[in-house]
């Protein structure tokens, strides 16, 4: 069960998005779009609040990941912060090469729910039958050159850059860059980064920098990549579901289902009908299954802890110190 610390929210005076106009509300959701911010600007996003939001974190809603620099070989392993403190753990971050996600903020704290409802709010006044009921937020501390391999997420996506500057490339969602059967995949495992990658796919790449103020949204299912420029980021990941996102979800899972548990083929991909209905039903109802639960974890193990660095004498240690 999520936690909540802080209850009483607190509504932004000025406008999220700052540089909207006529064309912007027919880009979105069709075209990688860079649009301009004032979420930079908020108290909630400075070191001194997230390390206070770090502190008492639930652990089932954060995720602390160590990647590979941008030329090594790649590694992508799981930690626990341990018992840092929050302005340890950004310390760590600082001088490392991880990523800390604080998922779900909107359920662990008020003020951020705040936040996406003002986000969403605005962009349901912008864009004509735009409704999104279904939205998650998530806090992105990452190290200088860290990054985020090739993946593609099932909700929509969007990504508000509050610190530091990265590079994000941004793939057509469509075949050889992703597949049906990978998003089916990433429905059922819950590993987006299992779509496969070739560096040739640059070339077909849409190359966005994003510096603080700044926000990228892009197309559903585009796959993605991200590198951090050589200082500490900050940014903000706001996932969301439509009706017809929240169905091609449905889909996707039923369908993983089908082929995965009874060797179905290729499922249609239909998003209303009959066929959809039963879908719909199949997928709510194994979704929670034990075998799925298992292929999961199996893929997730936790394989450090963050340790507070002991000043002297120096040792050898293969744990990762703040
Ligand atoms: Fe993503």
């Amino acid at each position: 069960m999520s936690t909540t610390f802080n209850s009483s929210p607190v509504q932004a005076a000025a406008p999220v998005f700052t540089d909207w106009n006529d064309t912007t509300s027919r880009l979105w959701g069709e075209h990688p779009i860079r649009l301009a911010h004032s979420l930079d600007r908020s108290p909630l996003f400075s070191m001194d609040a997230l390390a206070e939001l770090i502190d008492t974190y639930p652990r089932s809603h954060y995720a602390l990941i160590e990647t590979g620099g941008l030329k090594d070989k790649r590694l992508w392993r799981e930690g626990d912060k341990g018992d840092l403190t929050g302005a340890e753990v950004i310390e760590a971050i600082r001088e490392g090469r991880m990523w800390l996600n604080l998922r779900n903020v909107e359920k662990v704290d008020q003020r951020y729910k705040a936040i996406l409802d003002q986000v969403f709010g605005e962009l349901g006044s912008r864009i004509p039958g735009f409704d999104a009921p279904l939205r998650s937020g998530g806090i992105l501390i990452s190290s200088p050159s860290a990054q985020v391999y090739y993946h593609a997420d099932l909700p929509g996506q969007c990504l508000w850059q509050l610190v530091g500057r990265k590079r994000v490339y941004v793939y057509p969602n469509k075949v050889p860059f992703v597949s049906e059967r990978q998003l089916e995949d990433i429905a059922l495992f819950d590993m987006e980064l299992d779509v496969p990658y070739e560096p040739w796919y640059d070339e077909h790449a849409m190359v966005l920098d994003l510096k603080p103020g700044e926000m990228l949204s892009w197309p559903l299912n585009a796959p993605h990549r991200v590198e951090n420029l050589d200082c500490l980021n900050v940014s903000l990941t706001v996932s969301y579901s439509t009706e017809m996102i929240r169905r091609a979800m449905s889909v996707n899972m039923a369908n993983a289902i089908l082929r995965h548990r009874f060797g179905f083929k290729a499922p249609e991909r239909a998003l209303s009908g009959p066929t959809f209905m039963a879908k719909k039903v199949l997928q709510r109802v194994m979704r929670n299954a034990g075998w799925i639960k298992k292929a999961r974890a199996d893929k997730r193990p936790i394989t450090f802890t963050l340790e507070r660095k002991v000043e002297a004498p120096a040792t050898e240690n293969t744990s990762i110190a703040a």
